[in-house]
């Protein structure tokens, strides 16, 4: 059975924003013994862009929400509420939304942060969805924002190849009877934990002088097990949004699957049977920026005329945790 809101909600606007500094593959390879070549072929990335240091996820994604507000044609004033979807917030508390609220000036508005690693933006997004079909709001911003190298580590080239800066932001409104997010489906999977985490830095293991000298502040990964995963649930999410709504693939305008690695997100589409001109892909430049990336792959489609008003679009993404989900929508705008 669908799930279905109680009110016809959708994206009105989206924005983006990246730091100025661009960091090649050929740059990676002075830092770790990696290569362009090894890079290209396992993971389609060319480049990402990096902050420089004393910039946080909220100030990338107060850039990304004014962008969305700008486009949206509304003051920052005009928001109910803003969440800000990140696993790498400026501080642990307070929340990077607040951060956000107050550079951007959404005097009305209040907020929360919400973490579901690489799936925090759908959730976040379905949430917002909710909380505006509810009838309580009427307007929220869901801005993905993450610098995942701020939790990377420098010379391990296993991860640092992988991830990248930036941040994506959308409005999340009532729209025209019809359209808007026509279906979602969210996962969790407490198992796959051991699998991509960052061990120290919470309650069950603060910070100590051992910590950082074990690395533990960083990203670890077991890479092929992640990889599995992550093909075979976001074909299965995306397949179960099709099916259920007597949909083909070839009604598909647009598969925006999170930007993890090229090879995963192929093999999501090639499991789909959408050809590969129906992805959004802009991994190459940008690289994984977890919460950032469907937000901003769609800001970019939407830039270069690939879907109209009454297109289909399938939102796909898979993280840590694991979590996983899937969004159906027929473009509102
Ligand atoms: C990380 C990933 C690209 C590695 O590709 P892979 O084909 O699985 O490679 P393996 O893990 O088998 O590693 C093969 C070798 O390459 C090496 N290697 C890893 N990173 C490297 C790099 N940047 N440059 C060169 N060699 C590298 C490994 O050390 C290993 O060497 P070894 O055999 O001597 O130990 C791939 O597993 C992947 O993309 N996984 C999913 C990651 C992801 O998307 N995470 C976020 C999910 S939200």
């Amino acid at each position: 059975m669908s799930r279905r809101l109680a009110k016809s909600v959708g994206i009105t606007a989206t924005g983006q924003f990246y730091p100025d500094r661009i960091v090649t593959n050929h740059d990676l390879a002075k830092m770790v013994d990696t290569s362009d070549e090894w890079i290209i072929s396992r993971t389609g990335i060319k480049e990402r862009h990096w902050v420089e240091p004393g910039v946080g996820s909220s100030d990338l994604g107060a850039e990304a929400l004014q962008m969305a507000l700008k486009n949206r044609g509304i003051a920052a004033d005009e928001l109910d509420a803003i969440i800000a979807c990140t696993v790498t917030p400026d501080m642990l508390f307070p929340c990077t939304a607040a951060l956000i609220q107050h550079k951007v000036g959404a005097s009305k508005a209040f907020g929360f942060d919400l973490n579901a690693a690489c799936s925090s933006f759908l959730f976040g997004l379905s949430a917002a969805a909710s909380m505006v079909a509810s009838g309580a709001y009427k307007r929220i911003a869901v801005v993905g924002c993450d610098v995942m190298t701020s939790i990377t580590d420098k010379t391990d080239r296993n991860t640092i190849v992988l991830f990248g800066d930036g941040a994506g932001a959308v409005i999340v409104e009532e729209v025209e009877e019809g359209f808007g997010i026509l279906d979602f489906e969210q996962k969790i999977d407490g198992s796959g934990a051991p699998y991509l985490c960052m061990p120290a830095g919470g309650s069950l293991k603060p910070a100590t002088a051992a910590t950082v000298a074990a690395k533990e502040h960083f990203i670890h990964q077991q890479g092929q097990e992640v990889y599995k995963r992550a093909v075979r649930e976001m074909a299965e999410v995306s397949r179960l949004m099709l099916d259920r709504n007597a949909l083909d693939p070839k009604d598909l305008v647009l598969f925006v699957p999170h930007q993890a690695n090229n090879r995963i997100m192929e093999a999501a589409a090639k499991r789909l049977e959408l050809p590969l001109d129906r992805m959004a892909n802009n991994i190459m430049y940008f690289a994984n920026t977890t919460s950032a990336t469907i937000p901003t792959a769609m800001h970019q489609c939407l830039e270069a005329g690939r879907v109209k008003k009454g297109d289909h679009v399938v939102f796909a993404a898979f993280g840590a945790g694991f979590t996983w989900g899937g969004m159906l929508l027929k473009w509102a705008y």
